[in-house]
């Protein structure tokens, strides 16, 4: 692996732990203004300074982010689908690869959707976006979509991930599942779990994150667990207990509940 590729890596998977917190906020390029990311500017910035790289288009990027902030940059290039559209599947690459070089991109992220009717497709897409991605030094992030229909188990996401692999991606996004250990060690490159829809209670997204990681992932690429919290930096910050320091999910439910707490205000004072 060249430099160039090596060092984007290390700015997403930190040299440090061996870890990473992705911030998922990509979810508008098929739902718009989906619940909690209404005002991208206004949900992301407070939790930038927590996330060790952020994925998100080049439209909230550039409408959204101040470029001041050096949080490195998973783009995400593929979409040309809606939620009301007749099939999320059949994406298409959607952003250049010299727009992601201009936008300072640590990595490029694209979504495949194994078993769906457009699976040659997508597949396609993720072996171009490799091929160009290797000769400039940006690595691919494949995210392994389930659509409508796609039952989330270690089958069908171990080979969805593995198919990823062998195709050249550079790290894997899917889902914890039951036996997730079993997706993990049929993937030869690094694992990162979406969070997926907002669990019920926030020890729950703990416990996911601690399995995930328990089982040999690297990190997260977590959203709406995140920002669909009234108190989203705490989450944010208690999900970075778990991933880079091992946190278990009733230390990490502890911490959240002390930074979530509202200050004590001191007793005023007599003049
Ligand atoms: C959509 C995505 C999202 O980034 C992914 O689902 C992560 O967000 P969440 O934790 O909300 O599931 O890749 O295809």
């Amino acid at each position: 692996m060249d430099w160039g590729m090596q060092n984007r890596l290390a700015r997403i998977i930190r040299p440090r732990t061996g870890k990473t917190v992705m911030l998922a906020v990509d979810h508008g390029y098929f739902q718009g203004p989906t619940h909690g990311l209404e005002n991208p500017r206004a949900t992301i910035t407070p939790l930038l300074p927590y996330a060790d790289a952020v994925m998100l288009t080049r439209g909230v990027l550039r409408s959204s982010i101040d470029p001041k902030h050096d949080t490195p940059i998973v783009l995400r290039v593929s979409g040309g689908t809606s939620m009301v559209g007749e099939a999320l599947s059949n994406e298409t690459i959607t952003t250049a690869f010299e727009d992601a070089v201009r936008l300072n991109a640590a990595g490029v992220a694209l979504s495949i959707f194994v078993g769906s009717p457009h699976e040659q497709q997508t597949l396609a897409n993720l072996s171009q976006l490799v091929d160009e991605g290797q000769a400039i030094g940006i690595p691919v992030v494949a995210v392994t979509a389930v659509g409508r229909d796609m039952v989330r188990d270690a089958r069908y996401l171990g080979l969805a991930s593995r198919i990823a692999a062998e195709l050249g991606a550079h790290v894997v996004k899917t889902y914890h599942c039951d036996d997730f250990h079993r997706v993990v060690e049929g993937c030869p490159v690094p694992i990162v779990i979406a969070g997926g829809k907002r669990c019920e209670t926030e020890l729950d997204a703990f416990k996911m994150t601690s399995d995930a990681i328990h089982d040999g992932a690297v990190g997260v690429d977590m959203g709406r667990n995140i920002w669909q919290s009234e108190h989203s930096v705490p989450m944010i910050k208690a999900v970075r207990a778990i991933v880079h320091e091992g946190y278990t999910p009733k230390e990490a439910l502890a911490l959240f509940g002390e930074l979530k707490a509202p200050p004590k205000r001191s007793p005023k004072r007599k003049k």
